[in-house]
């Protein structure tokens, strides 16, 4: 299959500013943070440039990014919802988190979440004061549903007040099931416990899978779902995210203060708009290459270094590999050692320190160097 989405050489990619490409050093090939070494949708250029060529800079106006995405969710999912009376627009996914949190729960109340996972999960509960409650994903990478249900009870800890989901899974790429969120729902409503489910890798998923929104399963009337544009469309320089809220918790979500649900950007909105209504070929494409290059880190890990493990899943341009096996005590020292940033498995969980997390969202080409330094660093 021919590259249309990855298709940028190396040497343009190093001309970027962005974190991905100016963190390290220029002779360490970054194969770390959720940026794609792509170029997002045609129309996103178009409207941007024409933006600029305006001098269109201002503020945003109207409820039409949350419409936006209400169409976007029934064309793609067949998950139905009102804008208007169950969304509010939020500056980023991460900020939403917490604004959003403020809003509901009492300050300095525990939240739940599944290690190993998105590192930036801690970082921001911890900004806003919460405290963490850590429910490990199973070995597999699924939510541990026996565990979960004692843990909102309180048996593991403080009692909860919220969970936050990471559906689809980053690092793991697990696409959790309508069976498994009805039974989060179920066991949330049980304990009370307000489920906010980040949903920004919800795009991002092949094919032979299917990506399920937490609000479209029944029993979920009081949780809330954030998500964005920015990660499947690789806009994250250009952030703004949006809230939807079951219809239990939809007239609380619409008394957020204004000061938060006007902080989404102008260009962020025209950005993510202009995505979800012309990015479907697009889409369809970049995930064709992402299971290529899982399959293809698969392959190749199999047979030049069997003792990294890595299943590749059905969602996300992350690849969570376990290099438990090679006896190498710090994998991503390692491999930095030999030139490569990938993200250290402690940033997701403090009982992965032998995992590491791989970003896929690159060409082939630039794929097989780091498997090179990989192999190099590992074997
Ligand atoms: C699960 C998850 N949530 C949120 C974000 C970041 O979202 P934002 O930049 O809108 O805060 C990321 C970025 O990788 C992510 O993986």
């Amino acid at each position: 299959m021919d590259n249309v989405i990855f298709n940028i050489p190396l040497a343009e990619l190093r001309q970027r500013g962005s974190q991905k490409w100016t963190h390290y050093p220029a002779e360490v090939l970054p194969a770390w943070v959720a940026e794609m070494d792509c170029r997002p949708p045609q129309r996103v250029t178009e409207v941007i440039t024409r933006a600029m060529s305006l001098g269109d800079t201002g503020y945003s106006e109207g409820d039409w990014y949350a419409e936006t995405l209400q169409t976007y969710a029934k064309r793609r999912w067949q998950w139905d919802f009102d804008a208007a009376t169950q969304a509010v627009g939020l500056p980023s996914v991460m900020h939403g988190i917490v604004h959003t949190l403020d809003h509901f729960v009492r300050p300095g109340s525990g939240v739940v979440i599944n290690p190993p996972v998105y590192a930036a999960f801690f970082s921001f509960l911890k900004l806003g004061q919460y405290e963490i409650i850590e429910n490990d994903l199973t070995p597999e990478g699924r939510i541990d549903l026996a565990t979960l249900a004692d843990t909102f009870a309180g048996k593991s800890g403080s009692k909860p007040a919220a969970y936050l989901l990471c559906n689809p899974h980053n690092p793991h790429g697990t696409v959790h099931t309508r069976e498994e969120l009805a039974a989060v729902a179920a066991v949330a409503d049980e304990h009370d416990v307000l489920v906010i489910s980040d949903e920004i890798h919800g795009p991002l998923v092949d094919a032979s899978a299917t990506f399920v929104p937490y609000l479209d399963v029944a029993g979920t009337e009081n949780g809330i779902t954030i998500t964005s544009a920015s990660k499947a469309y690789n806009l994250p320089g250009m952030p703004a995210a949006v809230a939807v809220a079951g219809v239990n918790a939809a007239e609380r979500l619409q008394t957020m203060s204004p000061a938060v649900t006007h902080a989404p950007s102008y260009f962020g909105i025209l950005a993510q708009q202009a995505a979800w209504d012309h990015g479907d070929a697009w889409l369809t494409q970049l995930n064709l290459e992402l299971e290529q290059n899982r399959q293809h880190l698969a392959a190749r890990l199999a047979a030049e270094l069997p003792t990294v493990s890595y299943t590749p899943n059905k969602s996300t341009y992350l690849a969570w590999v376990d290099c438990t096996a090679t006896g190498v005590a710090n994998p991503f020292q390692a491999c930095l050692d030999q030139g490569l940033a990938l993200t250290p498995g402690r940033a997701f969980s403090k009982r992965a320190p032998q995992f590491a997390r791989v970003n896929l969202g690159t060409s082939l080409e630039i794929l097989d160097l780091v498997i090179d330094k990989m192999v190099a660093a590992l074997g």
